[in-house]
């Protein structure tokens, strides 16, 4: 489904005293399929754009159009049904949300409410403890007698539970330790290419926006400031710096390499494996 937000704008609180813009005139295009990471500081808007593409929050100007699905301020609530079964939102610390006594039925509550029958709701369950690397046992287990890394994992089955074709994750990976956040990140990536998934990922690392994403939206002050392709994004560090926001490990040591060896290496090192590459390249160049 293709996604865009065409002048978007969004209030707290419209119309009280506690009035607080969030969003201004936001523009962004995210093109069914694609993985974009959104990326800005700390307030500049991320998690209250994500509420807008599902329906969550209504843009208090502009229009948020999801597929054939078009959120103005004034759109009824019962429009937004097909929109919230389509699009699946893992919010940060989303093991808050599970509440019920074991962790089949937790994955199995949002599918049923949705109409699909508990025979069909449970054998999904039981794929997708296995798909997240859960020992199949944790099923009949409370949620609560998990550790954190499981109860996320959990919490993830249940979104991706309703087989969303759009999958929005708000820093899915906060409080992990760095193994499990790269599994989770990998899981992520192999579902975003096997169910062809539109994915949409808010991340504070920019060494994740290079290495999944193939389009940045960058966020500040509430406004869509810079979007392209990493290596568009992440070729500008002048204009990133006024945005409070640097470059991935990789790219800060390709320009360090650069000043030591007094040249540029080719194209732009997005990961560890790529800067890699480019040494051995021209370390082999050098020795003719
Ligand atoms: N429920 C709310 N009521 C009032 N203001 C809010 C509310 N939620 C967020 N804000 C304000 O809206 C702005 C954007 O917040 P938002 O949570 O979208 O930022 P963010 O980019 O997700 O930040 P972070 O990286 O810290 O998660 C901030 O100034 C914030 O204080
Ligand atoms: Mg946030």
């Amino acid at each position: 489904m293709d996604i865009s937000l065409q002048q978007v704008g969004y209030l707290y609180g419209k119309d009280t005293p506690f009035e607080k813009r969030a969003l201004q005139d936001v523009n962004a295009t995210i093109d069914s399929g694609s993985y974009t990471a959104i990326i800005g500081h700390t307030g500049s808007g991320k998690s209250t754009l994500l509420m807008h593409l599902n329906g969550l929050l209504k843009p208090s100007e502009g229009v948020v159009q999801i597929g054939n699905a078009k959120i103005s301020a004034g759109t009824k609530a019962k429009g937004l049904k097909d929109i919230r079964r389509n699009v699946g939102i893992v919010f940060q610390f989303p093991e808050h949300q599970l509440f019920e006594e074991t962790v089949e039925k937790d994955i199995m509550f949002g599918p049923m409410n949705f109409g699909v029958s508990e025979v069909e709701a449970r054998r999904r369950a039981h794929e997708l403890i296995e798909l997240l690397g859960l020992p199949p046992e944790v099923a009949q287990k409370s949620p609560f007698d998990l550790s954190g890394g499981q109860m996320r994992r959990v919490a993830i089955a249940g979104v991706l539970a309703f087989n969303p074709s759009v999958l929005v994750l708000d820093e899915p990976t906060a409080g992990l330790d760095p193994r499990g956040r790269k599994e989770i990140m990998d899981l992520f990536y192999r579902l975003h290419q096997q169910e062809k998934l539109t994915t949409i990922l808010v991340t504070h690392s920019m060494e994740d926006a290079a290495r999944y994403a193939d389009h940045l939206i960058i966020m500040h002050g509430g406004r869509s400031v810079m979007a392209g392709t990493p290596e568009e994004v992440f070729s500008d560090e002048t204009k990133l710096a006024e945005y409070r926001l640097g470059v991935p490990r990789s790219v800060k040591f390709q320009r360090d390499i650069e000043k030591l060896i007094g040249r540029t290496l080719p194209g732009l090192a997005l990961t560890e494996e790529q800067l890699a590459t480019a040494i051995a390249t021209a370390a082999k160049e050098g020795g003719r």
